[in-house]
């Protein structure tokens, strides 16, 4: 049976790459994985005030799908050389209350996008940083830096294949090292 895989997409604009590209990886995943994009654009900026009695329910939702989850992918653009808060919002969220972390072990990687050419190289590490700490094995190579990604689409908007191969060689790599841990 296929194991559920969270995908978080760190931009929220309609047109995003990073959606794209969380959308062929979904595609090309291996039958072991079914990748699941899960929404992070409505969670509330995290307060611990509002999350004390009664948490919002876009919270709890978030929380739920994560639990249900056996490993996490980011796939995230660089903003000013690091993490789009809304990543980090959603991995805050994540991780609270304090002692209930849904990201505690679970297989991580991460592929960060850009039309630059240091294809978010900012972004990627600095996530690195919270994954240690949330004690989340993420997988190390290959490393996915997906630069230029404006070429990485014809006009119909399909992948081409360079970049599929790209793409292939990460979420095979991803399954791969999955399975070793599972
Ligand atoms: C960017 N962009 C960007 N690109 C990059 O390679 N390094 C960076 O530090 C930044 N900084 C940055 C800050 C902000 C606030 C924005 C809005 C954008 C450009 C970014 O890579 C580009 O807009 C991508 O297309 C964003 O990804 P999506 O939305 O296409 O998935």
């Amino acid at each position: 049976m296929s194991k559920p895989i969270a995908v978080l997409v760190g931009s929220l604009r309609k047109e995003s790459y990073n959606l794209k590209v969380a959308k062929v990886l979904a595609q090309i995943a291996p039958s072991s994985l079914e990748l699941k994009i899960i929404q992070i654009g409505d969670l509330p900026l995290y307060n611990e005030d509002i999350d004390a009695d009664t948490p919002p329910a876009a919270y709890t939702r978030f929380r739920n799908e994560i639990a249900a989850c056996k490993g996490v992918i980011f796939v995230t653009p660089e903003y000013n050389r690091s993490v789009p808060a809304v990543i980090k919002n959603a991995i805050d969220v994540g991780s609270r209350p304090y002692g209930k972390s849904v990201w505690s072990k679970k297989t991580a990687a991460i592929i960060s996008v850009s039309p630059g050419a240091i294809g978010g190289f900012g972004a990627n590490h600095h996530l690195r940083q919270s994954l240690v700490f949330l004690d989340m094995p993420t997988l190390q190579q290959p490393e996915a830096y997906f630069g230029g990604v404006a070429n990485a689409f014809d006009e119909k908007g399909h992948i081409v294949e360079k970049s599929q191969a790209f793409l292939k060689q990460f979420i095979d790599a991803y399954a791969a090292w999955f399975e070793k841990l599972s």
